[in-house]
């Protein structure tokens, strides 16, 4: 057997489209050669993210049917706040709508202007998040380096001089993204949120979790470290939970729903300015913006996603996908991760210079060669505009990301995707940069339009 096969037969299916050439180039002009514009019922394997994106199980399915819709203190919220609690070891559960309501939330509790929160990486909605209360946010990922097994670790060197430096009390928090998701979806060490642990309560600042793809990650961590021998993979996220002060997550990841988010603490205080803020916009504390049946399906969610054969099928088929993306002639990064693959657009494509967007041109051409989406994670989402107004300061690395949602497609859906890959590849020196000719200015991606440059 091998060791990616689906851990799972199919219950219900859905019909997907086969967009001609003719209706793909059309799409793509219409859409201002922004992949976020095209319409769904033109896209043949949607890889733009595992978020939301997820197929529940049978379990989930009828787990909404116990649903309790009551306005306050439903059933529903009993039984999510009884397994949050159980994974989390947190007292104060607050379910909200979804991951950027919880960081929101939390975040303008935590900081005012001209404070710093210092991440391996802020996702960009979280950074978003960080800015709109007016402070700063600063990326202290290790260095990629393909035999590191924790890639998405943070660098204790860099962070100690950041804090023991002269804008070090500016430093009002600490986040750790599991998985680094804007860094190649790479693991986080126990060792590394050990650590954290340590300098947190050295400078006494709060240490906080990202925690949206947690079974992920605890499961590289298991798979990775000898250390975690003889536990199970619930136990080595719990482990991460114990060690943070808090923690958010986007339950449209690990929580295998279409939908939620939440906030997870210890300080009491905290959670109630926090209720407070969920209460003003998400709506009562015991259903934060969900309806009762969603909460009943994330309950059921958390508990499936540490189950080890689905995590394992999650691992070994990216790593595998990684491998026929690789043979089709992509550059991947590796080791890889769970929830995507990452490729490296400006190794693929090195005539396009980062101002020029390479990972976009790669984006758009597997939409034009096969109308498969994926997502662009270089310049356009992580650049920044330079002093002049006009120059993009480039992202660090130009990304594309095939996310995989979780237990939606098959094998040969991903075999077709490296098909598509392979076409692209054999023209990549013909393909060609883009400008963006309208944007907005906070996370310009979804609305941004661009041209080809001639
Ligand atoms: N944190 C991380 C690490 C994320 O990946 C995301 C979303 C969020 C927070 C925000 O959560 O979407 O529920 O509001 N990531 C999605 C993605 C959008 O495609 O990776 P949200």
């Amino acid at each position: 057997m091998p060791a990616f096969m689906e851990p799972f037969r199919i219950k219900a299916v859905e019909p997907i489209p086969f967009p001609s050439v003719a209706e793909r180039d059309a799409a793509l002009t219409e859409a201002g050669h922004n992949i976020f514009r095209i319409p769904a019922r033109l896209i043949t394997i949607d890889m733009l993210t595992d978020s939301g994106t997820s197929a529940m199980s049978a379990a989930q399915w009828s787990a909404l049917l116990s649903g309790d819709e009551s306005y306050a203190g439903a059933r529903s919220f009993e039984r999510f706040e009884h397994v949050v609690r159980e994974l989390t070891g947190y007292p104060e559960v607050l379910p909200v709508h979804q991951g950027r309501a919880a960081e929101r939330i939390i975040l303008h509790e935590l900081l005012g202007r001209g404070d710093v929160s210092v991440s391996n990486t802020h996702f960009d909605s979280t950074r978003a998040s960080v800015e709109a209360a007016g402070a700063d946010a600063v990326d202290l990922p290790v260095e990629y380096d393909e035999a590191t097994p924790f890639g998405g670790d943070i660098d204790f060197d860099r962070l100690r001089r950041l804090l023991t430096g002269d804008g070090g009390a500016r430093v009002r928090c600490l986040v750790l993204t599991v998985t680094n998701n804007a860094n190649g979806g790479q693991p986080v060490s126990l060792d590394n949120a050990r650590v954290v642990r340590q300098i947190c309560d050295e400078h006494d600042i709060p240490f906080l979790l990202d925690a949206s793809r947690f079974a992920e990650n605890a499961y590289l961590v298991h798979h990775r470290s000898p250390e975690t021998s003889g536990t199970t993979v619930r136990e080595t996220a719990r482990e991460f939970f114990r060690l943070a002060d808090a923690c958010w997550a986007s339950l449209k990841k690990d929580g295998i729903a279409n939908i939620g988010g939440l906030i997870a603490l210890h300080d009491a205080d905290l959670a109630k300015r926090c209720r407070a803020k969920v209460i003003e916009t998400e709506g009562f504390p015991t259903y934060g913006g969900l309806a009762g049946r969603d909460l009943d399906a994330l309950a059921q969610g958390l508990l499936e996603v540490t189950d080890v054969d689905y995590l394992r099928y999650r691992a070994e088929s990216a790593r595998w996908f990684a491998g026929v993306l690789a043979e089709a002639g992509l550059p991947v990064l590796r080791p890889t991760g769970c929830h995507a693959v990452y490729v490296d657009a400006g190794r693929l494509l090195p005539h396009i210079p980062p101002h020029q967007l390479p990972a976009t041109a790669l984006v758009n051409e597997l939409y034009r060669a096969g109308a498969v989406r994926t997502t662009e994670l270089g310049t356009l989402v992580f650049g920044r505009p330079g002093t002049d107004g006009a120059t993009d300061i480039p992202a660090p690395r130009e990304l594309v990301r095939f996310a995989i949602p979780r237990r939606v497609y098959t094998a040969s859906h991903l075999e077709y995707v490296a098909e598509v890959a392979e076409r692209v590849v054999a023209k990549a020196a013909d393909l060609r940069g883009y400008r963006i000719v309208e944007q907005d200015d906070v996370m310009r991606q979804f609305t941004a339009i661009l041209q080809p440059v001639e």
